[in-house]
């Protein structure tokens, strides 16, 4: 047949698209970094740091690309800084960025960069505000054309994915010149939880001997940037080229290169005093502020001699007894509880059994922020995303859909319960002149109750999987309009009984006395119950294709080969994996991972939805587990022939991962 060079072609398509689309998913380090405005898909590498830049098109879909003004490009200028994104109107209200693949529940350090540079010609820097997914982060305040900002939070990312979003205030248009996301052990910076961010506000290093020494990666594996403190002359500096050590559960993990060099005050009679003055926020006119302060001994203290301080805020120690920093070992003293005044002043000053002045080696400031609101159920997320890629749909749908309330998507109706997500209630597809078929997915959530769908006036929408064949003869056309006619009256018959039918659930419901359902078991019901009874569906090469959007978005390696994200048309998420070329797993194991995973059904072992054997190409598509970590999954996976497990309850993640072997043993049996 003819198919085989025009598969051949595809083929080759999708590879170079693996390629450029690899930057857009985390490093091995799990860090994205992000270009803004760059224009093409292609990203390019800093020969410096190595570090990727990928370009913003896989991660944003408005807003326009500019260059700043050439008056603002000096020799110097890192590359990133050349271009913007900007989100002019008729874009709307509220612009996101979509950073994905990332690990639940883990903590991210995230850097938004801003520099005008005068890139649309008026002179004018704008003022607007910055979320974090859907939890305010901080306003953008740019006052001047050549000033480069970052703003940095830290916080515990709830999804596999994060929002980035800039919100327009009718201050200027706003713009953004890059994004980047760094993953943080979940141990460091405690502070940070799931109810509780924190936005940096200064991060300094006392005492390098080159003030223009700026301390980041990869000197700090984390990727923070250390300012250095300018203001030399007024302490003594000392400094060492010994290893500093983190100390064993370092909440910090301070790199060494900042350690290395400190201030002391000029003698034991005066303290080292620093100052800084809340700055009120929108939402908050007196945040809450934490402050860090690192401390190692520099010096080799002879026997007899004590360095000892207390340190101090606002004039109250925060320790009853002194503190002596250890030798070549990172220490530090922190608040843990934010505290709220409009000026905050550190003092630190010796005991009195102190023989020698106080030294510091860093500092933290940040302002905390709250996390607390809830953005909508991720299962709901993925299908509405599914179903705006689907349809192409642009509108307003950006952010978040169901919040803030009164940000909510066109068409959407979403459903509000205390201590709960938001749920999408209602879809309004009607009018749209929308095509192809009704996601069955969503027929499901109608048939259970969970979801209205109004799709009415959509002439070329079928309503069944077998009625979307476009007509080739002119026999069939005239079929789909004799069908057409009757499935539209029962259509409408069964939309009616169904709004019905959810009527009186929901009343049902709301008599239940706010019964609160455990996430899973709504998964389950969306989604879980039909996405096993799919199994073993077969697809074709260029389906998956589709499906994937060109295989855009990696989720890991296995035995077999890459692994990617995707949807099903019916908004079902699955993860698919492809065998690659190279794999040394042949045919044979191919078709053996399919036989037992048909054949074990476990609920720690994922389902297969399907699979795909088409000329040379072969992959297995499986159902998506949302909860812990696939990535590991995956890995632990190519040691097992390729059988991996997800587990569906975090809190379970220990237990699994112990029972894990046994059920591998007794699956690698088969
Ligand atoms: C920005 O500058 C680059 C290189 O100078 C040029 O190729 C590109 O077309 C410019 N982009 C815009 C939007 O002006
Ligand atoms: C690469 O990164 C280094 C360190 O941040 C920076 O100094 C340099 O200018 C960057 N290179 C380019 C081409 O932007
Ligand atoms: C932005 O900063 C400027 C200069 O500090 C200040 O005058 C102005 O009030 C600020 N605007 C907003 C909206 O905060
Ligand atoms: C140092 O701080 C302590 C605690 O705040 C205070 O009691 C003491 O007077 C201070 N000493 C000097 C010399 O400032
Ligand atoms: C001074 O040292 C003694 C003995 O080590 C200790 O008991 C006392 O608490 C220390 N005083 C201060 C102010 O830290
Ligand atoms: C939404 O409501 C908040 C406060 O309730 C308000 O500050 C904001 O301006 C509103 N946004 C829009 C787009 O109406
Ligand atoms: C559906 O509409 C899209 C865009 O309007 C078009 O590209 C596509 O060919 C249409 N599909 C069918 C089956 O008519």
């Amino acid at each position: 047949m003819a198919a085989t060079p025009w598969l051949a072609f595809v083929c080759l398509a999708s590879s170079a698209a693996i390629v450029l689309q690899a930057r857009a998913q985390p490093d091995s380090k799990g860090f994205i970094s992000i270009d803004c405005g760059l224009p093409g898909e292609t990203g390019y590498v800093n020969d410096t740091t190595k570090l990727s830049y990928a370009t913003d098109a896989g991660f944003i879909d408005a807003g326009t690309n500019h260059n700043i003004s050439a008056e603002y490009i000096t020799p110097s200028l890192v590359r990133s800084w050349y271009n913007v994104r900007s989100f002019p109107s008729p874009a709307g209200t509220r612009n996101c960025y979509t950073l994905r693949s990332i690990e639940r529940g883990l903590k991210y350090l995230i850097r938004a960069r801003f520099k005008y540079g005068n890139y649309d010609g008026l002179d004018r820097p704008p003022v607007f505000h910055l979320y974090v997914g859907v939890n305010f982060w901080t306003a953008v305040n740019v006052t001047r054309p050549d000033e480069a900002m970052l703003m940095e939070v830290i916080v515990v990312v709830p999804d596999d994915y994060v929002q980035v979003c800039l919100v327009n205030t009718g201050a200027g248009t706003p713009f953004i010149s890059g994004i980047d996301l760094r993953p943080l052990k979940r141990t460091l910076y405690p502070q940070a939880i799931a109810s509780q961010g924190l936005v940096l506000h200064a991060r300094i290093n006392f005492g390098p001997t080159d003030v223009s020494g700026i301390v980041k990666y990869p000197d700090d594996p984390h990727d923070r940037v250390w300012m250095p403190w300018a203001n030399a002359a007024d302490w003594a500096v000392i400094s060492t080229t010994k290893k500093v050590q983190n100390i064993e559960h370092d909440l910090f993990d301070v790199p060494t290169a900042v350690m290395q060099t400190a201030i002391r005050s000029p003698n034991i009679w005066q303290g080292i005093e620093f100052l800084w003055d809340a700055v009120p926020q929108p939402n908050d006119a007196s945040p809450g502020y934490i402050a860090i302060m690192h401390f190692s001994e520099l010096q080799q203290l002879p026997s007899g001699a004590v360095r000892e301080f207390y340190v101090n805020l606002n004039g109250k120690s925060w320790f009853s007894s002194g503190f002596r920093p250890d030798y070549l070992y990172t220490s530090a003293t922190y608040i843990s509880i934010p505290s709220r005044h409009s000026r905050y002043d550190v003092t630190i000053n010796a005991t009195a059994n102190s023989t020698l002045p106080p030294i510091i080696s860093a500092a933290e400031v940040y302002s905390v922020i709250p996390t607390t609101t809830l953005a909508t159920d991720s299962q709901d997320v993925y299908a509405i995303m599914a179903i705006k890629a689907k349809y192409q749909v642009k509108k307003n749908w950006m952010g978040d859909p169901c919040v803030p309330e009164n940000m909510s998507w066109d068409r959407l109706t979403c459903g509000y319960a205390i201590a709960s997500p938001p749920r999408i209630s209602t879809i309004d597809l009607s009018g749209n002149q929308l095509n192809g078929s009704i996601p069955s997915g969503l027929l499901k959530r109608i048939q259970d109750g969970s979801l209205s769908l109004r799709y009415g006036n959509n002439p070329n929408l079928c309503t069944s999987r077998s009625s979307c064949q476009p007509a080739t003869t002119k026999r069939n056309g005239k079929l789909a309009i004799y069908i057409s006619v009757p499935v539209a009256l029962v259509v409408a018959l069964i939309l009616a009984m169904v709004l019905l039918f959810c009527f009186l659930k929901r009343r049902q419901h709301g008599s239940m006395n706010n019964s609160v359902k455990p996430q899973n078991e709504t998964r389950r019901d969306a989604y879980g119950d039909s996405s096993l009874r799919l199994e073993s569906r077969w697809f074709t090469y260029k389906e998956l294709e589709i499906m994937t959007n060109n295989f855009q978005r990696v989720l890991g390696r296995g035995g077999f080969g890459y692994v990617y994200d995707d949807f099903l048309d019916d908004g079902t998420r699955v993860a698919v994996k492809l065998r690659s070329h190279s794999s040394n797993q042949g045919v044979k194991e191919f078709l053996a991972e399919a036989q037992i995973l048909t054949r074990i059904h476990h609920k720690n072992l994922v389902s297969i939805i399907g699979y795909c054997n088409d000329g040379e190409y072969m992959a297995l598509v499986y159902e998506y587990m949302s909860e812990g970590t696939l990535q590991e999954h995956i890995a632990e996976a190519t040691v097992t022939e390729g059988v991996y497990l997800g587990d569906r309850d975090s809190e379970l993640h220990l237990n699994l991962l112990k029972d894990w072997s046994t059920y591998t043993r007794d699956a690698t049996r088969f």
